[in-house]
């Protein structure tokens, strides 16, 4: 299941993130971080209700946001729980209004296969104006691969599919 994340699951997603933050795979986060930020978490659970994926979205402007903290359990990789969450920050972000997404990753084919567009981590300044803080907070910086996205102001599949509906029965 694909959800929301709530303020009871900061300490599952903690230890998704903190895994693959040793391996600098990504940012590490602390519990309080992700808590005061469970809003902006999108996360996968299994029958148990164990968390076993996770991603969030990071507002850099009122249109521009990045997706991160994308992580699946070990035990799960590969059955589409990474895209399936990445999906769910896309509607979040569309919800939001955010026009346009990135992505820092060192697994090239994930983000391409989810419709992301190489580019390069210079077209965002705000980006790099938080890698100057945390490097020189003394956090390593890893470089990674830029991927982004358009989201344009389209509506979601399932809005669509609601007025194509509304409009047949209409003609019908
Ligand atoms: C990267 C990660 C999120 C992918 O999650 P996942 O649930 O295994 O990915 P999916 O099953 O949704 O895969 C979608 C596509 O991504 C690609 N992909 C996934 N993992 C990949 C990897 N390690 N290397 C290369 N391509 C990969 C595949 O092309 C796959 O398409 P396919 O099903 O046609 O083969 C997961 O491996 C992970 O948690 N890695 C460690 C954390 C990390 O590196 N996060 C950084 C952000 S990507």
């Amino acid at each position: 299941m694909v959800r929301r994340a709530v303020r009871a699951d900061a300490s599952q997603i903690l230890d998704l993130v903190a895994q693959y933050a040793t391996q600098g795979l990504m940012l590490s986060r602390t519990l309080d971080e992700i808590a005061a930020r469970i809003d902006n978490y999108v996360v996968a659970t299994d029958g148990t209700g164990r968390v076993i994926a996770c991603a969030a979205l990071e507002e850099y402007s009122p249109s521009l946001a990045e997706v991160s903290s994308v992580a699946v359990a070990p035990a799960h990789h590969g059955q589409g729980l990474g895209s399936q969450v990445v999906l769910g920050i896309e509607r979040l972000a569309r919800a939001r209004d955010i026009e346009e997404l990135f992505a820092l990753s060192l697994t090239d084919n994930f983000f391409l296969s989810l419709s992301y567009k190489p580019t390069t981590v210079s077209r965002y300044p705000e980006k790099l104006a938080r890698y100057e803080t945390l490097t020189r907070s003394g956090v390593e910086i890893v470089p990674k691969r830029c991927f982004q996205k358009a989201l344009g102001r389209s509506w979601p599949t399932p809005q669509l599919v609601e007025q194509a509906l509304t409009v047949r029965q209409k003609v019908g």
